[in-house]
Protein backbone atom coordinates (compact mmCIF):
# COMPACT_ATOMS: atom_id res chain seq x y z
CA UNK A 1 0.00 0.00 0.00
CA UNK A 2 2.88 2.39 0.63
CA UNK A 3 4.79 4.34 -1.93
CA UNK A 4 8.52 3.03 -2.04
CA UNK A 5 9.10 7.42 -0.83
CA UNK A 6 6.96 6.79 2.42
CA UNK A 7 9.04 3.01 3.05
CA UNK A 8 12.34 4.80 2.84
CA UNK A 9 11.22 7.89 4.83
CA UNK A 10 10.28 5.30 7.51
CA UNK A 11 13.41 2.78 7.24
CA UNK A 12 15.68 5.38 7.70
CA UNK A 13 14.40 7.86 10.07
CA UNK A 14 15.64 4.69 12.47
CA UNK A 15 19.34 4.98 12.64
CA UNK A 16 20.07 5.19 16.08
CA UNK A 17 16.92 6.93 16.60
CA UNK A 18 14.35 5.47 19.41
CA UNK A 19 11.04 7.49 18.86
CA UNK A 20 8.38 7.79 21.84
CA UNK A 21 5.01 7.19 20.78
CA UNK A 22 1.74 8.31 22.78
CA UNK A 23 -1.16 6.86 22.41
CA UNK A 24 -3.69 8.86 24.38
CA UNK A 25 -7.07 7.40 25.04
CA UNK A 26 -6.13 3.96 25.31
CA UNK A 27 -9.54 2.46 24.78
CA UNK A 28 -10.44 0.08 21.72
CA UNK A 29 -8.78 1.97 18.65
CA UNK A 30 -5.67 3.04 20.80
CA UNK A 31 -5.05 -0.36 22.39
CA UNK A 32 -5.50 -2.04 19.33
CA UNK A 33 -2.81 0.07 17.71
CA UNK A 34 -0.70 0.47 20.51
CA UNK A 35 -0.08 -2.98 20.70
CA UNK A 36 0.80 -3.62 17.37
CA UNK A 37 3.73 -0.64 18.14
CA UNK A 38 4.46 -2.38 21.16
CA UNK A 39 6.01 -5.10 18.71
CA UNK A 40 8.48 -2.51 17.33
CA UNK A 41 11.65 -2.59 19.42
CA UNK A 42 12.94 0.50 18.20
CA UNK A 43 9.36 2.34 19.06
CA UNK A 44 8.40 2.93 23.33
CA UNK A 45 5.14 2.98 23.90
CA UNK A 46 3.28 5.15 25.99
CA UNK A 47 -0.62 4.63 26.53
CA UNK A 48 -2.33 7.63 28.46
CA UNK A 49 -5.99 6.98 29.54
CA UNK A 50 -8.18 5.59 32.72
CA UNK A 51 -6.95 4.60 35.50
CA UNK A 52 -9.61 1.67 35.08
CA UNK A 53 -8.27 0.47 32.19
CA UNK A 54 -4.41 0.68 33.48
CA UNK A 55 -5.60 -1.98 36.26
CA UNK A 56 -7.25 -3.92 33.77
CA UNK A 57 -3.97 -4.09 31.81
CA UNK A 58 -1.86 -4.70 34.70
CA UNK A 59 -4.40 -7.81 35.23
CA UNK A 60 -4.55 -9.34 32.01
CA UNK A 61 -1.74 -7.68 30.27
CA UNK A 62 -2.37 -6.33 26.55
CA UNK A 63 -3.22 -8.59 23.84
CA UNK A 64 -4.95 -8.27 20.12
CA UNK A 65 -6.27 -10.64 18.02
CA UNK A 66 -7.67 -10.04 14.43
CA UNK A 67 -10.31 -11.74 11.90
CA UNK A 68 -7.74 -12.71 10.06
CA UNK A 69 -5.74 -14.68 12.71
CA UNK A 70 -2.61 -11.97 13.24
CA UNK A 71 -2.20 -12.39 17.03
CA UNK A 72 -0.09 -9.88 19.70
CA UNK A 73 1.08 -9.70 23.04
CA UNK A 74 2.44 -6.51 24.32
CA UNK A 75 3.40 -6.91 28.08
CA UNK A 76 4.30 -5.00 30.48
CA UNK A 77 2.89 -1.89 28.96
CA UNK A 78 3.70 1.92 30.06
CA UNK A 79 0.15 2.83 30.91
CA UNK A 80 -0.38 6.43 32.48
CA UNK A 81 -3.60 7.97 33.87
CA UNK A 82 -2.04 11.37 33.82
CA UNK A 83 -0.35 13.50 31.01
CA UNK A 84 2.49 14.46 32.76
CA UNK A 85 4.85 12.28 30.99
CA UNK A 86 3.24 13.37 26.93
CA UNK A 87 6.14 15.45 27.25
CA UNK A 88 8.44 12.62 26.16
CA UNK A 89 6.38 11.56 23.15
CA UNK A 90 7.59 12.44 19.65
CA UNK A 91 4.02 11.74 18.06
CA UNK A 92 0.89 11.28 19.48
CA UNK A 93 -2.11 8.86 18.24
CA UNK A 94 -4.74 10.47 19.65
CA UNK A 95 -7.77 7.67 20.17
CA UNK A 96 -10.40 9.44 22.61
CA UNK A 97 -13.84 9.78 21.07
CA UNK A 98 -14.84 13.10 19.54
CA UNK A 99 -16.96 14.25 22.20
CA UNK A 100 -13.71 13.80 24.73
CA UNK A 101 -11.61 16.27 22.23
CA UNK A 102 -12.56 19.65 23.51
CA UNK A 103 -10.92 18.78 27.74
CA UNK A 104 -8.41 17.41 25.99
CA UNK A 105 -7.14 20.20 24.26
CA UNK A 106 -5.79 21.91 27.48
CA UNK A 107 -4.51 19.16 28.40
CA UNK A 108 -2.46 18.36 25.17
CA UNK A 109 -1.75 22.09 25.13
CA UNK A 110 0.32 22.11 28.09
CA UNK A 111 1.92 18.83 27.90
CA UNK A 112 2.92 18.17 24.51
CA UNK A 113 6.11 19.77 22.83
CA UNK A 114 4.67 22.21 20.16
CA UNK A 115 6.66 20.25 17.33
CA UNK A 116 5.04 16.76 17.77
CA UNK A 117 2.76 15.68 15.56
CA UNK A 118 -1.06 14.87 16.89
CA UNK A 119 -2.27 11.96 14.97
CA UNK A 120 -6.50 12.64 15.30
CA UNK A 121 -7.88 8.81 14.66
CA UNK A 122 -11.64 9.74 15.38
CA UNK A 123 -14.88 9.23 13.09
CA UNK A 124 -16.31 12.10 11.79
CA UNK A 125 -16.33 15.66 10.32
CA UNK A 126 -14.20 19.17 11.18
CA UNK A 127 -12.16 17.32 13.56
CA UNK A 128 -8.97 18.86 11.91
CA UNK A 129 -9.78 21.92 11.91
CA UNK A 130 -11.07 22.13 15.24
CA UNK A 131 -7.93 21.05 16.56
CA UNK A 132 -5.86 23.33 14.32
CA UNK A 133 -7.49 26.09 15.41
CA UNK A 134 -6.59 25.52 19.04
CA UNK A 135 -2.91 23.47 18.64
CA UNK A 136 -0.18 24.67 17.96
CA UNK A 137 1.22 21.57 16.63
CA UNK A 138 0.62 19.81 13.16
CA UNK A 139 -2.49 17.56 13.13
CA UNK A 140 -3.27 14.77 10.81
CA UNK A 141 -5.76 12.68 10.32
CA UNK A 142 -5.76 9.27 10.24
CA UNK A 143 -9.02 7.10 9.29
CA UNK A 144 -9.96 3.66 10.43
CA UNK A 145 -12.29 1.28 8.39
CA UNK A 146 -12.51 -1.65 10.81
CA UNK A 147 -14.26 -1.81 14.05
CA UNK A 148 -12.55 -2.85 16.82
CA UNK A 149 -14.28 -4.76 20.00
CA UNK A 150 -13.14 -5.59 23.65
CA UNK A 151 -13.69 -9.20 23.57
CA UNK A 152 -12.56 -9.80 27.56
CA UNK A 153 -10.60 -7.68 29.59
CA UNK A 154 -7.06 -7.00 27.95
CA UNK A 155 -8.01 -8.30 24.46
CA UNK A 156 -8.97 -6.36 21.67
CA UNK A 157 -10.02 -8.04 18.33
CA UNK A 158 -10.23 -6.55 15.07
CA UNK A 159 -13.56 -7.39 13.53
CA UNK A 160 -13.18 -6.39 10.07
CA UNK A 161 -10.95 -5.36 7.13
CA UNK A 162 -9.27 -2.76 5.55
CA UNK A 163 -6.49 -0.62 5.69
CA UNK A 164 -6.21 2.84 7.45
CA UNK A 165 -6.41 6.03 5.54
CA UNK A 166 -3.60 8.33 6.33
CA UNK A 167 -3.18 11.87 5.33
CA UNK A 168 0.52 11.73 3.93
CA UNK A 169 2.97 13.27 5.84
CA UNK A 170 6.88 14.42 5.41
CA UNK A 171 7.66 13.80 9.21
CA UNK A 172 9.68 11.12 9.84
CA UNK A 173 9.00 9.62 12.93
CA UNK A 174 5.26 9.57 11.50
CA UNK A 175 6.51 7.47 8.42
CA UNK A 176 7.97 5.15 10.82
CA UNK A 177 5.01 4.50 12.30
CA UNK A 178 3.39 3.88 9.15
CA UNK A 179 6.05 1.67 8.22
CA UNK A 180 6.07 -0.34 11.52
CA UNK A 181 1.91 -0.87 10.85
CA UNK A 182 2.61 -2.39 7.51
CA UNK A 183 5.31 -4.77 9.01
CA UNK A 184 3.06 -5.97 11.19
CA UNK A 185 0.58 -6.87 8.85
CA UNK A 186 -1.63 -3.89 9.82
CA UNK A 187 -2.11 -2.32 5.94
CA UNK A 188 -1.94 1.79 5.75
CA UNK A 189 -2.80 3.42 2.78
CA UNK A 190 -1.54 6.54 2.36
CA UNK A 191 -3.84 9.66 1.14
CA UNK A 192 -3.37 13.25 -0.58
CA UNK A 193 -7.04 14.25 0.07
CA UNK A 194 -7.70 13.08 3.61
CA UNK A 195 -11.17 15.20 3.34
CA UNK A 196 -12.64 12.91 0.38
CA UNK A 197 -11.60 9.74 3.16
CA UNK A 198 -13.06 11.81 5.81
CA UNK A 199 -16.51 12.19 4.03
CA UNK A 200 -16.74 8.61 2.67
CA UNK A 201 -16.05 6.98 6.19
CA UNK A 202 -19.25 9.39 7.41
CA UNK A 203 -21.38 8.26 4.51
CA UNK A 204 -21.17 4.49 6.54
CA UNK A 205 -20.60 5.88 9.71
CA UNK A 206 -24.28 7.42 8.79
CA UNK A 207 -25.57 4.00 10.07
CA UNK A 208 -24.68 4.17 13.46
CA UNK A 209 -27.38 6.36 14.47
CA UNK A 210 -30.05 4.06 13.14
CA UNK A 211 -28.66 1.12 14.86
CA UNK A 212 -28.69 2.39 18.05
CA UNK A 213 -32.66 3.48 17.49
CA UNK A 214 -33.31 0.27 16.05
CA UNK A 215 -32.31 -1.45 18.95
CA UNK A 216 -31.42 -4.19 16.81
CA UNK A 217 -28.13 -6.26 16.41
CA UNK A 218 -26.44 -4.79 13.04
CA UNK A 219 -27.31 -8.22 11.30
CA UNK A 220 -30.59 -7.80 11.61
CA UNK A 221 -30.86 -3.99 10.82
CA UNK A 222 -29.26 -4.79 7.87
CA UNK A 223 -32.44 -7.07 7.05
CA UNK A 224 -35.15 -5.31 7.57
CA UNK A 225 -36.10 -3.43 4.66
CA UNK A 226 -37.55 -0.36 6.55
CA UNK A 227 -34.12 0.42 8.13
CA UNK A 228 -32.55 0.05 4.81
CA UNK A 229 -34.61 2.25 3.09
CA UNK A 230 -33.84 4.85 5.75
CA UNK A 231 -30.14 4.84 5.66
CA UNK A 232 -30.52 4.86 1.99
CA UNK A 233 -32.38 8.41 2.56
CA UNK A 234 -29.63 9.23 5.02
CA UNK A 235 -26.98 8.51 2.62
CA UNK A 236 -28.35 10.25 -0.51
CA UNK A 237 -28.83 13.28 1.27
CA UNK A 238 -24.92 13.41 2.43
CA UNK A 239 -24.16 12.60 -1.42
CA UNK A 240 -25.76 15.36 -2.73
CA UNK A 241 -24.09 17.59 -0.03
CA UNK A 242 -20.87 15.91 -1.42
CA UNK A 243 -21.39 16.49 -4.59
CA UNK A 244 -22.40 20.34 -3.99
CA UNK A 245 -19.18 20.48 -2.23
CA UNK A 246 -17.03 19.32 -5.09
CA UNK A 247 -15.90 16.62 -2.86
CA UNK A 248 -15.67 13.08 -3.91
CA UNK A 249 -15.88 10.65 -1.03
CA UNK A 250 -13.83 7.73 -0.52
CA UNK A 251 -15.60 4.03 -1.32
CA UNK A 252 -14.71 1.88 1.45
CA UNK A 253 -16.98 -0.96 -0.05
CA UNK A 254 -15.99 -2.32 -2.90
CA UNK A 255 -18.88 -0.61 -4.47
CA UNK A 256 -19.36 2.85 -6.03
CA UNK A 257 -20.62 5.56 -3.45
CA UNK A 258 -22.93 6.57 -5.55
CA UNK A 259 -24.92 2.82 -5.97
CA UNK A 260 -25.08 2.10 -2.07
CA UNK A 261 -28.24 3.68 -2.03
CA UNK A 262 -29.65 1.51 -4.51
CA UNK A 263 -28.14 -1.70 -3.44
CA UNK A 264 -29.55 -1.02 0.01
CA UNK A 265 -33.13 -0.45 -1.52
CA UNK A 266 -32.96 -3.83 -3.15
CA UNK A 267 -35.68 -6.31 -1.51
CA UNK A 268 -34.41 -8.56 1.47
CA UNK A 269 -34.05 -11.57 -0.30
CA UNK A 270 -32.52 -10.01 -3.60
CA UNK A 271 -30.11 -7.86 -0.90
CA UNK A 272 -29.64 -10.91 1.56
CA UNK A 273 -28.45 -12.47 -1.85
CA UNK A 274 -26.43 -9.98 -2.98
CA UNK A 275 -24.61 -8.73 0.08
CA UNK A 276 -22.69 -11.63 0.64
CA UNK A 277 -20.32 -11.63 2.85
CA UNK A 278 -21.33 -8.35 4.44
CA UNK A 279 -23.84 -9.85 6.47
CA UNK A 280 -21.20 -12.01 7.97
CA UNK A 281 -20.84 -9.91 11.02
CA UNK A 282 -21.33 -11.29 14.80
CA UNK A 283 -24.63 -11.64 15.31
CA UNK A 284 -24.55 -9.71 18.55
CA UNK A 285 -22.95 -6.64 17.60
CA UNK A 286 -24.36 -2.99 17.22
CA UNK A 287 -23.30 0.12 16.87
CA UNK A 288 -20.49 1.88 19.30
CA UNK A 289 -23.21 4.49 19.32
CA UNK A 290 -25.41 1.60 21.04
CA UNK A 291 -22.88 0.80 23.56
CA UNK A 292 -22.57 4.53 24.43
CA UNK A 293 -26.42 4.93 24.47
CA UNK A 294 -26.17 1.98 27.25
CA UNK A 295 -23.89 3.50 29.08
CA UNK A 296 -25.27 6.67 29.13
CA UNK A 297 -22.10 8.37 27.54
CA UNK A 298 -22.73 11.23 24.67
CA UNK A 299 -22.83 10.09 21.43
CA UNK A 300 -20.47 11.18 18.28
CA UNK A 301 -23.76 11.96 16.78
CA UNK A 302 -23.03 15.75 16.35
CA UNK A 303 -20.02 14.76 14.28
CA UNK A 304 -22.04 12.34 11.99
CA UNK A 305 -25.66 13.12 10.92
CA UNK A 306 -24.95 15.98 12.99
CA UNK A 307 -22.15 17.13 10.70
CA UNK A 308 -24.21 16.22 7.31
CA UNK A 309 -27.39 18.37 8.80
CA UNK A 310 -24.24 21.40 9.14
CA UNK A 311 -23.73 21.12 6.01
CA UNK A 312 -26.45 20.73 4.40
CA UNK A 313 -27.38 24.27 6.01
CA UNK A 314 -24.27 25.67 4.15
CA UNK A 315 -25.12 24.22 1.10
CA UNK A 316 -28.76 24.77 1.87
CA UNK A 317 -29.83 21.26 0.60
CA UNK A 318 -32.19 19.73 3.32
CA UNK A 319 -31.24 16.68 4.97
CA UNK A 320 -34.68 15.79 7.09
CA UNK A 321 -33.51 12.10 7.65
CA UNK A 322 -30.93 13.00 9.17
CA UNK A 323 -32.28 15.83 11.46
CA UNK A 324 -34.79 13.01 12.43
CA UNK A 325 -32.05 10.57 13.15
CA UNK A 326 -30.18 13.56 15.24
CA UNK A 327 -33.30 14.21 17.05
CA UNK A 328 -33.85 11.49 17.93
CA UNK A 329 -30.48 10.32 19.63
CA UNK A 330 -30.59 13.49 21.61
CA UNK A 331 -33.61 12.54 23.07
CA UNK A 332 -31.71 9.14 23.52
CA UNK A 333 -28.94 10.71 25.35
CA UNK A 334 -31.21 12.98 27.64
CA UNK A 335 -33.21 9.75 28.68
CA UNK A 336 -36.24 12.35 28.41
CA UNK A 337 -38.81 9.81 26.29
CA UNK A 338 -38.26 7.20 23.88
CA UNK A 339 -37.82 7.99 20.13
CA UNK A 340 -40.06 7.46 17.03
CA UNK A 341 -40.08 4.04 16.40
CA UNK A 342 -38.07 3.40 12.59
CA UNK A 343 -42.16 3.24 10.61
CA UNK A 344 -42.56 6.67 12.63
CA UNK A 345 -39.39 8.32 11.07
CA UNK A 346 -40.23 6.62 8.05
CA UNK A 347 -43.24 8.45 7.85
CA UNK A 348 -42.00 11.79 9.32
CA UNK A 349 -39.76 11.63 6.49
CA UNK A 350 -42.46 10.72 3.70
CA UNK A 351 -41.19 7.55 2.75
CA UNK A 352 -43.09 4.32 2.02
CA UNK A 353 -41.83 0.89 1.88
N1 LIG B 1 -13.90 1.12 18.02
C1 LIG B 1 -13.97 1.07 16.71
O1 LIG B 1 -14.21 0.01 16.12
C2 LIG B 1 -13.71 2.29 15.86
C3 LIG B 1 -13.52 2.12 14.47
C4 LIG B 1 -13.23 3.23 13.69
C5 LIG B 1 -13.14 4.47 14.27
N2 LIG B 1 -13.35 4.61 15.61
C6 LIG B 1 -13.25 5.96 16.17
O2 LIG B 1 -12.10 6.02 16.99
C7 LIG B 1 -12.34 6.90 18.09
C8 LIG B 1 -12.05 6.14 19.38
O3 LIG B 1 -13.00 5.08 19.50
P1 LIG B 1 -12.84 3.91 20.57
O4 LIG B 1 -13.89 2.92 20.24
O5 LIG B 1 -11.43 3.48 20.68
O6 LIG B 1 -13.27 4.70 21.89
P2 LIG B 1 -13.07 4.23 23.40
O7 LIG B 1 -12.98 2.74 23.47
O8 LIG B 1 -14.11 4.93 24.20
O9 LIG B 1 -11.62 4.79 23.77
C9 LIG B 1 -11.34 6.09 24.17
C10 LIG B 1 -10.72 6.03 25.56
O10 LIG B 1 -10.23 7.32 25.90
C11 LIG B 1 -10.57 7.57 27.26
N3 LIG B 1 -10.54 9.00 27.53
C12 LIG B 1 -11.42 9.96 27.15
N4 LIG B 1 -11.02 11.17 27.61
C13 LIG B 1 -9.88 10.95 28.30
C14 LIG B 1 -9.01 11.80 29.03
N5 LIG B 1 -9.22 13.14 29.13
N6 LIG B 1 -7.94 11.27 29.63
C15 LIG B 1 -7.71 9.93 29.55
N7 LIG B 1 -8.50 9.06 28.88
C16 LIG B 1 -9.57 9.58 28.26
C17 LIG B 1 -11.97 6.98 27.37
O11 LIG B 1 -12.38 6.83 28.71
P3 LIG B 1 -13.93 7.14 29.10
O12 LIG B 1 -14.75 6.21 28.27
O13 LIG B 1 -13.96 6.89 30.55
O14 LIG B 1 -14.18 8.58 28.74
C18 LIG B 1 -11.76 5.66 26.64
O15 LIG B 1 -11.20 4.69 27.50
C19 LIG B 1 -13.80 7.35 17.95
O16 LIG B 1 -13.85 8.60 17.31
C20 LIG B 1 -14.43 6.32 17.06
O17 LIG B 1 -15.51 6.84 16.29
C21 LIG B 1 -13.62 3.55 16.42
Amino acid sequence: MLSEQAKDAGRHSTAGQRYCIGIVGAGSIGCYLGAHLCQDNALEVKFFGRETMALELAAHGLSVTSFDHHTYFAQPVAFYSSLNSLIECDVVLLTVKATALVPMLTQLKRFLRPEVPVVAMQNGIGIGEMLSQDLANPVLRAIVPFNVVKNRAGQFHRASGGAIVWQQSDHAAVNYIINAFEQLKLPVQLCDDITAAEYGKLLLNLNNALNAISNLSLQQQLLDRNCRLLLAAAMQEWLHICRKAGIKPVSYTGLPNALLPWFLRLPTALFRLAAGSMLEIDEQARSSMWDDLQAKKRTEIMFLNGAVVRMGQLYQLPAPVNTLLVEQIKRLESGEAAPLSINDIMQHAGLTS
